[in-house]
């Protein structure tokens, strides 16, 4: 697994290439899909071309944040939209951005579900869902104003309504081609729309998208078969999220769940004879809490268990994030856990991730105060490279 540098250092297999359905890799260091609510008025704009272009490398691979496929996706102000002809022509340069330096971009497609609210919906309708049942008050939704309001209760989607979703995703993928993307990401993971579906803990529903597992594992195959159908499986991820609580997404037992899912997975890929591009698992640890700095981070035997028994069954890419560091990320790549590594907060933080990790630099720190705020700059392009303590003359002490 692991290569030799010119002075006889072993390389960590974390850094050495891999090759992806028909992308060349030259390092397993991902860029996690993550909202950074900059897209003003859902439109991508130069603030995410250089985003983006900042944290591509020759043959590195990027996920976009989530990206709504419809009008009623949104679940956060300024998140960007791939469902207009405006908005596609927007990613155009974001891609040719991040292609000019090598790299491999994929967009995360993403409905929300009930995680939304009127003010972010348009007509000011009530969000859909599995269920009508609301997310609990633990939980706040970002509303445009910058306050945080409480999650409302969403209208439950007929039975007859649930293809026409099926449709968005499908359009918005065909959209993502168009747009230049090399492929996309079903986000099917933390709480949002597909795992509204999947988890027990939210979907009570009584007809053939609820009760077992594999009615509940109906509507993301749907998804999954529509997109590949229109775009190939070898230009689809999908995300999940198994053993994830966000948003009240709870199952009873989120190993079969996991399993449910990836056994359809590969029967998809036997009939067709080909492979996603990859699955994409989020790590247990990445709980409610570890959107913290503290808290309980899950059982680490049990959590073990699961995401081993998930990589093992799954034939094919297998994706890890959630809580990694350089250190978790060269073991966990080099004992097999995972193919590649999707980093999320220190990429907020390190544009050249990349290079820090190879050569074990220290790591300039997040600021989870501009996580989701809208401005083009501070706390999204503004992060010091490796060595020079401004980018764009902002001191590091505004970090
Ligand atoms: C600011 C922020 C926004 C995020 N947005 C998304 C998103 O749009 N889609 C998604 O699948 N995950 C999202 N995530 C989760 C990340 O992809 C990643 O799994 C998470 O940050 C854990 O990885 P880390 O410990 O390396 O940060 C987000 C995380 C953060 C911190």
């Amino acid at each position: 697994m692991a290569e030799t540098t010119s002075d006889g250092a072993a390389t960590p297999a974390l850094f050495s290439p891999y090759k992806m359905s028909k992308f060349n890799l030259s390092h397993r260091v991902v860029l996690a899909p993550m909202t950074r609510c900059r897209a003003v008025g859902s439109i991508p704009n130069n603030a995410l071309v250089e985003y983006y272009t900042q944290r591509a490398t020759n043959g590195g691979f990027l996920i976009t944040e989530g990206t709504m496929i419809s009008p009623t996706a949104a679940g956060f102000p300024h998140v960007p939209g791939i469902f207009n002809k405006e908005q596609v022509e927007a990613w155009k340069k974001v891609v040719d951005g991040v292609h000019a330096k090598g790299a491999v971009i994929f967009c995360q497609l993403w409905h929300v579900g009930r995680a939304s609210h009127p003010a972010l919906q348009p007509g000011g309708i009530a969000p859909i869902s599995s269920t009508d049942k609301p997310i609990s008050k633990r939980w706040r939704v970002l509303l445009p104003d910058g306050s945080y309001g409480v999650y409302p209760k969403p209208r439950k989607l007929d039975t007859s309504e649930i293809h026409e979703v099926v449709e968005h995703y499908r359009q918005a993928a065909i959209n993502a081609i168009e747009a230049g993307f090399d492929g996309i990401e079903i986000h099917g993971a933390h709480g949002y729309l597909i795992d509204q579906f999947l988890k027990d803990g939210i979907n009570e529903r009584k007809d053939e998208y609820g009760g077992s597992l594999p009615n509940r594992c109906k509507f993301i195959m749907q998804v999954v078969q529509a997109v590949v159908a229109a775009i190939g499986l070898d230009r689809v991820g999908l995300r999940i999220s198994p053993a994830i609580d966000h948003l009240d997404a709870m199952d009873s037992d989120p190993l079969s769940l996991g399993l449910a899912v990836i056994n359809q997975l590969n029967k998809l890929q036997t009939d067709y004879g080909s492979k996603l591009t990859y699955l994409h698992v989020t790590q247990p640890r990445y709980t409610a809490y570890g959107q913290t700095e503290s808290g309980n981070h899950g059982s680490a035997d049990e959590e073990a268990r699961m995401m081993k028994t998930w990589r093992k069954v799954y034939k094919g890419t297998f994706i890890c994030s959630g809580g990694f560091t350089r250190q978790l990320g060269i073991e966990a790549v080099a004992e097999g856990d995972a193919d590649l590594i999707a980093f999320g907060r220190l990429f907020i933080s390190n544009p050249d991730l990349v290079t820090r990790l190879k050569v074990n630099a220290p790591l300039n720190k997040y600021v989870r105060a501009t996580f989701y705020t809208h401005d083009p700059v501070v706390g999204y392009t503004d992060y010091p490279l490796l060595g020079s303590d401004t980018v764009k003359n902002v001191p590091i002490s505004r970090l």
